[in-house]
């Protein structure tokens, strides 16, 4: 084994660095962030021989989007993590520029991880190859090389495998750029997870009804949930609309038939899977009880994270909590994991007027809400959020130039369960019919404050601390 030139820089900028960001009042108190660092992308979510996996994007020497590694936490109930040894760092020729986004696998009681070494040129090209690495006695990894080259007709963004069992074959869906500059999702097969054959475009943009739907699509999921399959995507340059598809990058999913042996899936139009200022790259896996449950990074790229006031800090960016999902007649619908209600202390409730609600500490808090009235919730007075009869908006300025942006779900919504942590706020809307999630900075301690006609009745917790 040669010894890594980047894991002394690395344990130094962890020593230095992580006081420092559990010292700041956004750092979470239940999400997943970062030690030091920025985190981008979750990679490798599975539930491995008892225990839960959740790798992640990890540049540990700043907060810049370089040096891309895999961080790696465990925990045996979604709640308490802890820290692994970092699982990849960016230093064979093939993954030089990063190891990129992938996924994890049990290939015959060994935790296998497939992800995409990028390399980037002097001139500003770049290509891709899709790697394996394997854990190793000591539960670091050992790479095992690529083994899928950058396939002919593809631009050097062929990316972020995720690969699945299906009856005794193996199967990987990749994000991809073709030549036209048009963003697809690639569909493989392989017996062994070294060899693999091309089965073609499964989705993308040009294809079926979708028309022009962007020039890259990234971190594509696929499984079959109930009577439907799934494909969620990050499609890259989908035409913004006047409520859906206004952060920089969209989260999106399509439902409908695959057919893994014809390499088909008969699909109908986009949804947008959260409409939030920040949420990115989602990954799922499935519990041992069979639960499909997500995780995705509360970010964006290309954004205005660098103006988060957590990089004076020396950390950037964290994990959404984990969601179960649910097929309700072909829609995805998110709820945060009912693991999480073991962090619930002081239960409290109120019924009556909205002037007369409670002001409540925003910290970290779960709050129940149910209302048919028009009202606001002032969230550490930088996040506002309208409640009309037809739909939700919901306000922050810009960290940028002060100005107020708005984001939207379109629908009647008569529950609101709302998670706030030090610096983000999760709405899951009619028990997971839509979700808003977003950052915000506040001064602590945060309050929440209503205003607005009508009543509403609140049931709401604290939540413990467990990071
Ligand atoms: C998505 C993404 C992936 C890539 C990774 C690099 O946020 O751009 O496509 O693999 O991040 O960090």
């Amino acid at each position: 084994m040669t010894p890594s030139a980047l894991l002394p820089k690395i344990l130094l900028s962890v020593l230095k660095g992580q006081p420092k960001a559990l010292r700041d009042s956004h750092y979470p108190a239940w999400h997943l962030a970062p030690a030091t660092g920025l985190l981008n992308d979750p990679n490798g979510f599975i539930h491995f021989q008892g225990r839960f996996h959740l790798f992640y994007q990890w540049n540990p020497l700043g907060c810049q989007h370089n040096h891309k590694c895999w961080g790696h936490w465990s925990s045996a109930d979604l709640l308490h993590w802890q820290h692994e040894p970092i699982a990849l760092m960016p230093e064979e020729e093939y993954d030089r520029s990063g190891c990129y986004s992938g996924s994890a696998v049990n290939n015959q009681g060994a935790l296998t991880l497939c992800y995409t070494g990028n390399v980037k040129f002097a001139g500003g090209g770049r290509t891709a190859w899709q790697c394996l690495a394997v854990q190793n006695a000591e539960g670091g990894f050992d790479k095992l090389g690529p083994v899928i080259a950058l396939p002919e007709g593809y631009t050097g963004h062929v990316r972020d495998p995720k690969v699945w069992q299906h009856e005794n074959q193996w199967y990987m869906v990749l994000g991809a750029q073709d030549l036209a500059l048009r963003g697809k999702v690639l569909l493989l097969r392989s017996d062994d997870l070294h060899h693999w054959q091309m089965l073609g475009e499964l989705a993308g943009s040009g294809l079926g009804e979708l028309g022009d739907a962007g020039y890259m699509w990234e971190c594509p999921d696929l499984f079959t949930l109930g009577a439907d399959t799934f494909l969620i995507c990050c499609p890259q340059g989908v035409a913004r609309e006047a409520h859906r598809f206004l952060n920089t990058h969209p989260s999106a999913y399509l439902s409908g038939a695959f057919t893994p042996e014809q390499a088909t899936f008969e699909h109908g139009a986009l949804h947008e899977l959260d409409a939030g200022f920040e949420f990115y790259a989602p990954q799922t896996t499935l519990s041992a009880d069979g639960r499909r449950l997500l995780v995705g990074w509360m970010g964006v790229p290309d954004g205005e994270e660098m103006r988060q006031p957590t990089v004076a800090q020396g950390w950037i960016h964290q994990m959404t909590c984990v969601r179960e999902l649910s097929n309700r007649n072909g829609k995805l619908y998110q709820q945060p994991v009912r693991e999480l209600q073991a962090l619930r202390e002081n239960e409290r409730r109120f019924a009556g007027r909205v002037d007369d609600a409670p002001v409540m500490d925003a910290r970290s808090l779960e709050l129940w809400v149910e209302s048919e009235g028009e009202l606001t919730l002032n969230i550490g007075d930088t996040l506002i959020l309208h409640w009309h009869k037809d739909h939700l908006r919901l306000d922050r300025r810009s960290l940028e130039n002060g100005e107020w942006l708005s984001r939207y779900w379109d629908g009647e919504a008569n529950v609101l369960q709302i998670l706030c942590d030090s610096s983000s706020v999760e709405i899951f809307i009619n028990e997971g019919a839509g979700v808003m999630s977003s950052r915000y900075f506040p001064s602590h301690p945060a309050q929440i404050t209503f205003s607005g006609s009508g009543e509403l009745r609140a049931q709401y917790w604290s939540l413990r601390p467990c990071m």
